[in-house]
Parts: structure tokens; sequence; C-alpha cells
């Protein structure tokens, strides 16, 4: 709902309440963001009784300090000098903008942006400012949605002068709290190390989260929270701030002289510039903002059920992801016709839904050095090409999925032979290479257009119902000679990108599309309104891939989350992790596998099985259940996700203790009075775990590294122990004691065997008691 009340603008969420006045100034005072209230308006308003020292008065009519206000936005010149969020050369030449209020409208759904954007807003209010000396519009644009306590911003600044204006920064909100005694919690990372949560308590001064990668990047997501200094997972205060963005983003937290924070996001201005001729405009991404007094899960909840109901695209909704096999990391670019067959027809048995076909399958790409940017069939690998390959794979009942890295170019390559001016470079200087490879030109319509032409027939010539969107390097050399102001580069580079991915989604509607850039380099809301999951990491070990999947799943939930198990060692880390582990990490999220089913053991198959097997049967809640991150002390993890009363929770350990302590376990969401039957889902306990300790566990004549023990480790598992629990949700918040695990002093089929970077499952099922 957005209403007005004299001179306030009210909006509201079903729990939250956001609120600005109008000024007579014609400034925006930002006055409210928390719990939704009824509260006296006037009264939330900051108190400006005493002003300061060293003010600078708006004007004579209006002798208003802006540098003390919270203000919705906030311009250069006129006396505010904390962090702005805007600049530009304006008509007149000057960096001075005097922007005031002149008119609002409200209206009902989203506003019809060109930008991606959320969907089905309940209501979206419109503020248009004015600068008379420049005949400069800007609209700030609000979007309520009710259900999921969000609210979104944007800006659209038009400018109706006949001089040229040029914007050098535009942030696509800003909102001014008038404390500071708050954390940042950001998500940073590499390759394989993307979305860690590291935590900075706020001084004066300010901290900036920032990509100049050409892509959000996996260095600094984002999205942020900014916490009261005594907020946990589930008690406390904290604001969340995330971009419908995939280019470069930059968000800051500027804390003023009198202890202010001002908080903003927004288009990167590293190297950007953008020219407005008369009746041009310039339209921000929009930022999703909400809010939380009940600790960062339910911060999480509400982003979650935002992105779900709001960001991914309408017919990806509530939709239950297939389970997939990738070959990526069993074969790599080694593969023929046959070993794809065969892999595809072990991994059918096993339950796979979806068999997807990652790099390698065109042109001369046996390695990385080659072929991007072609789209022809590599006959040597496949000699019957795509179309009899996925009707293989369809005749098998699984889907048939294919991986692309459209905006890339090998210049070992037909393409970059015929066209090299399609790779970005800066006229006589040597481009330099990423993973060998060129970016291609976006801001060149000739090239989206080539992009589009040769996957669109890719796609006509087979049955593919699902496409796997990699993007494998940062970008240097940003140069079109397309563009008149190459300060455009970035932004029109991204414009480019959304443009192909829109008209793929509006021709193949039924295509689920996974995005990927080196896995997580591209995991954010731009990407996630045209494919409803990101490959979050081309990590794959489970201990390092805990890490993570928590950073990610502050803001962003399970089903936007793919995940896949694979073999060990670990190629990321040379670790060697329990099969089980591997599975109870990845089915946080959308599952898939990377394994070669082809040479599984015979336990192994067995496991694989059942674990394919689990996850369906609780599909629904893995993917869209309200996921619950504990509060984590030290290494070991929690991870909780709920629906219908049904729970499911992950313990991890990452170090066994030597006679480890008692433990107990704990659930939220549970109700107290509720009976609920608990069990534990079976980990396998294969014996060559065990090394020479076997023969104390089961009598056997043979060398525990003997040939005769090594077959028989292929089949022979033993028993782990297991829990039934039958108990009330009271003792379930209050924690309920398992059984110990090893102690040093002997097996047996009661103690739990879990040791490094062992993990259980446990599921809790409300039942009827009579
Ligand atoms: C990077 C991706 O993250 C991997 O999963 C794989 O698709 C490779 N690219 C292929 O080149």
């Amino acid at each position: 709902m957005i209403y007005q009340k004299d001179s306030f603008i009210c909006l509201e969420t079903k729990e939250l309440s956001y609120i600005f006045e109008i000024l007579p100034s014609g400034h925006l005072e930002h006055v409210y963001f928390g719990t939704k209230t009824k509260s006296k308006l006037t009264d939330l308003k900051v108190k400006i009784t005493a002003g300061a020292g060293s003010q600078v008065l708006y004007s004579d009519d209006h002798p208003i300090p802006l540098d003390l206000l919270p203000l919705e936005y906030s311009f250069i010149g006129k006396g505010d000098y904390r962090l702005m969020p805007f600049e530009a050369k304006m008509p007149n030449g000057s960096f001075v903008c005097d922007f005031k209020y002149k008119s609002h409208t409200i209206i009902d759904d989203s506003y019809d942006y060109n930008l991606p954007h959320a969907l089905n807003a309940d209501k979206t209010i419109i503020v248009t400012l004015y600068d008379e000396v420049n005949n400069v519009e800007v609209d700030l644009i609000y979007s309520t949605f009710f259900e999921t306590n969000t609210i979104t911003r944007k800006l659209i600044i038009r400018n109706m002068n006949e001089n040229t204006l040029v914007i050098r920064k535009v942030m696509s909100m800003m909102i001014d709290v008038p404390e500071m005694d708050y954390d940042l919690i950001t998500f940073d990372g590499g390759w394989i190390k993307e979305t860690h949560k590291h935590i900075r308590p706020l001084s004066y001064g300010t901290y900036s989260i920032e990509s100049t990668t050409g892509a959000s990047s996996n260095r600094h997501n984002p999205g942020f929270i900014l916490a009261k200094k005594d907020t946990n997972e589930d008690y406390g205060i904290a604001i969340g701030i995330n971009l419908v963005y995939s280019g470069n983003h930059y968000s800051a937290v500027h804390v003023s002289n009198h202890g202010m924070m001002r908080v903003m996001t927004g288009i990167n201005p590293h190297c950007f510039e953008w020219p407005l001729e008369k009746n041009a405009f310039f339209e921000t991404p929009e930022a999703v903002l909400t809010y939380s007094a009940q600790g960062l899960n339910k911060l999480s909840h509400n982003m979650h059920d935002f992105i779900n109901g709001h960001i991914v695209p309408k017919n990806n909704q509530k939709e239950l992801r297939p389970i997939v096999l990738n070959n990526w990391e069993a074969f790599m670019f080694d593969f023929n016709q046959r070993k794809i067959i065969n892999l595809a027809r072990k991994a059918k048995k096993l339950g796979v839904e979806m068999f997807v076909l990652d790099d390698g399958w065109f042109s001369n790409r046996n390695d990385d050095t080659k072929g991007l940017g072609d789209y022809d069939v590599n006959r040597k690998k496949l000699p019957s090409g795509l179309d009899k390959l996925a009707k293989k794979i369809n005749r098998m009942k699984m889907g048939f999925g294919l991986w692309f890295e459209p905006e890339m170019v090998n210049q070992d390559s037909k393409l970059f032979t015929m066209h090299p001016e399609f790779a970005i470079k800066v006229p006589y200087l040597e481009p330099s290479k990423g993973r060998n490879q060129l970016v291609l030109d976006l801001c060149n319509d000739k090239v989206v257009r080539y992009i589009k032409e040769n996957l669109f027939n890719t796609i006509d010539c087979a049955n593919i119902s699902y496409i796997k969107w990699d993007m494998n390097r940062h970008i240097s050399d940003m140069y079109s000679n397309k563009l008149s102001n190459q300060g455009m580069f970035f932004h029109k580079y991204i414009l480019g990108l959304y443009d192909i991915l829109k008209d793929l989604k509006t021709r193949y509607p039924h295509i689920l599309l996974e995005t990927c850039s080196s896995g997580g380099n591209r995991f954010d809301l731009g990407m996630l309104t045209f494919g409803p999951q990101v490959w979050a990491s081309d990590n794959t070990d489970p201990m390092t891939r805990l890490k993570i999947q928590e950073g990610l799943s502050y803001l962003y939930p399970l089903s936007t989350i793919s995940c896949h198990v694979s073999e060990a060692p670990h190629a990321q880390t040379l670790r060697k992790t329990p099969l089980e582990t591997r599975f109870n990490v990845a089915s946080f999220g959308v599952l898939g596998y990377e394994l070669d089913v082809r040479v599984l053991k015979p336990y192994e198959r067995k496991a694989v099985k059942e674990q394919i097997a689990f996850y369906k049967k609780y599909r629904d809640i893995f993917q869209y259940g309200k996921f619950y991150r504990f509060n984590r002390k030290g290494n070991d993890f929690q991870f909780q996700v709920s629906k219908d009363d049904t729970h499911i929770i992950g313990r991890y350990q990452t170090i066994v203790d030597a006679s480890p302590n008692f433990e107990k376990l704990y659930l939220k969401n549970v109700n107290e009075a509720n009976t609920y039957s608990v069990y534990s889902k079976p980990n396998v306990l294969n014996i060559d775990r065990f090394g020479h300790l076997i023969k104390h566990a089961v009598k056997v004549p043979f060398k525990h590294d003997g040939l005769v023990m090594r077959i028989i480790g292929k089949y022979k598992t033993l028993d782990n122990a297991q829990t039934k629990l039958l108990v009330d949700g009271a003792a379930l918040k209050n924690g309920v004691p398992l059984k110990q695990q090893f102690m040093g002093t002997y097996y047996n089929t009661e103690t739990r065997l879990l040791g490094d970077y062992g993990s259980e499952l446990y599921v809790a099922e409300k039942i009827e008691v009579s």
C-alpha cells in the first residue's frame, strides 16, 4: 500500500513501513524504515532543534541545513557535504543541481521499465523532482511488494534542455539512517571461494563494496546487510539491500560527522560517463530493500520470498527443478559420443532427470584455447550431431541440456578469422586475454545479432530443455568503436547481454536457464530475472562450499543455488570427503551430479541412488522450504529447511574432536505442542574409511590394504548409528540428546561415526498422536 497523509508519503508492506516527507523547500526527508507503525508521523522525524556549527543553509526562504537532514536522495552544491549519490555535468555546465519536488503519481503494479526488474508490485509511486534552472527532471520510483516485505527503488533522469547533460554517477537509491551502531555484512571472495561472509563494524567515513570486472563479480556480491551490533540469526535489527544488475556495481555506507549512516547502491561510477541529449532519459537498475527486527533469518526469508515470487521468471516460480548430471568434472574436454551415452545411461539408472553436455561439443574445442565463438558441432566427438544425441538421451527419458559461452571468442576460431573486429580491443593496443579468450563486443548490434542467430539456430536443431550460460573471464580493454563515449561501455555491454537473454527467454520459455560465470562470478538478481538458478561455484568440495552456500543463503533462496556432488579428492582443494557429506551439502540447493557415474563402486552406486530418491521425496522442501541458519560457533555448521511442518536438518562437522562432548539436536520453527517423528538419513560407512582399524571392527584374516579387502571394500559398508525419536516441538526447541560420537574406545553400531568432514541429515515430520 502507498498513500499520502498531509505532507508525508507512506509505503506499507505486511510488516513494514517506509515513510518520507515532502518538505516545504521541495526536498524529500527520509522519516522511517522499520516495523509497521501507526505513530503520529511528525513524532517519527529527526528533531533538529539546535542545528550545528559550520552549516550552509539552503535558502533565505528555507534556511534548512541539508547536511544534517536524513534525505531520500541528495544532490551536489547546496550544503550537503556527505557522500553523494549523483554527479553530473548539468546542461548549464555546472555540477550544482537544485532538484525539488514537482508531483507524484501512484499506480498499481510495477512500472514498465526497460531494464530487468521485479514483477507484480502491489503499488508503485513515481515522485518527480525538477531542476528549473537546467530544465531536467528526476523520477524517484518506489514499489512495494506487500507479502514479501520488500521495497524497490530506482531513478529515471530526463533532460529537456537543448544542451547535453553528462552523468558521471547515478545511484539507484539512497537512504539516510540517523544512527551508526551497525555492522556492515558483505559477501566477498574470488574463484572457488565466492560469497564468504565478512563483518565490519562501522565507524566514521566511507565503506564501499564494488565490482569493476564488468560483471557483478565473485569479488563482492552486490547484496549486503547492515545489522545492529547485537543482531544475530534470530534476534535484532537488520537492513538488507541488493541490486537487480549484472554489471559493475557500487554500494557505499558513509557515516557522517554527526553519526548518520548514508547508504546507497547503483551502477559503479568507475569509467562511467553517460551523455543525455535533449529529450533523452537514463534509467538506473532497481535496488531492493528489506528490513527485519527478528534477526538475519527473517531478513533472508523476506529476500527469498521476494526472489521466488517477483524476480525469477514467472514460469519457473515454484517449479521443481530437475536433478542433472553434468559431464564437466567427469570428462572436461575429453569425451566422445560413446562416453557421453554411456555416462547418460548410468546416470538414468541412478534417477538423474537431465543430462547436461558441458564445454567442448563444438568446433575444434579440445582445450580452452580454441573454438569459442563457433557453433558447429564437433563431428569427431559427436558424429551424429546434437539432434540425434538429444533424441537418444530423450529416449532414455531424460531431458537434454547444453552449455554455451556466447559472450566470448578464441583467436583460434572461425568467428575471429572472419570478424576480428567483433572482439573488444582498444585501437593499436594488444588486447589482454583471460582463460585464452577475448570478449565479444556486446555494445555492437551486429555482434548481438550474430550471437542470437547462432544460439537460436543451435537450439532449434535439437530438443534442448536446459541451457547452461557460462562467461569465463573479466572484461579488460573495454572499448567499442560503436560508442561515441567510452564511458558508456560497461553499461552498454550489459544492455546487449540483457537484450540477448530477453529474446532467448521469450522464444524458449520452456527452457530452464542456468547461468554461470566461472561459478558464482555473476550471482545476481539481474541474471535471476532470466534464469532461475545459478551455478554457485566451481568449488564442489563440500567443506569449503558450506561457506559459499551459507553466504549466498543470506540474500538468495535455495531454489537459485545450483549445487553438484563431485568426485573426491576434490579438484579444488585435494581434500577427500565422504560421499554422504557431498550430498548432504549439495542437497541444500538445486541438486545435481558431476561424478563419473560409470566408474562408481557398487556401494557408491547404491548410495547415490538412495540420495537421489531421498532428494526427490523432499525436493519441494529443499528447493522452496524456509531456510534457517544457526548461530555458528567455529567451523561447524547446521542448516534447516522447513515446509508444512516437515523439517530437514543438516549438521556438518569439519574436524572431529578426540573424545567429543555430548551433543543435542536443535530445531527451529517447530510447534511446541506438535509431536514429531525424527529420523536420521542412513549414512553409508565404507570399510576403507577404517584403514588398518577395520580389524577391530570386524574380525577378518586379510590385510586391510590387500587385494581381498579392496574387493570387499567395493561392496561392503558398515552399519552406522541411526537416530529415531518421537518427541514434541518443545523438546526439539530445547534440544534432544543425540547418541555419542566415536570416543576412541571401540566400534559399535549404536555410536555415530562421523570423523573429519562427517555430516548427518535429520528429518522431523509432524505426526498425529491419539
Ligand atoms: C566454468 C564453469 O563454471 C564450469 O562448470 C564449466 O562449465 C567450465 N566453465 C567449462 O569451460
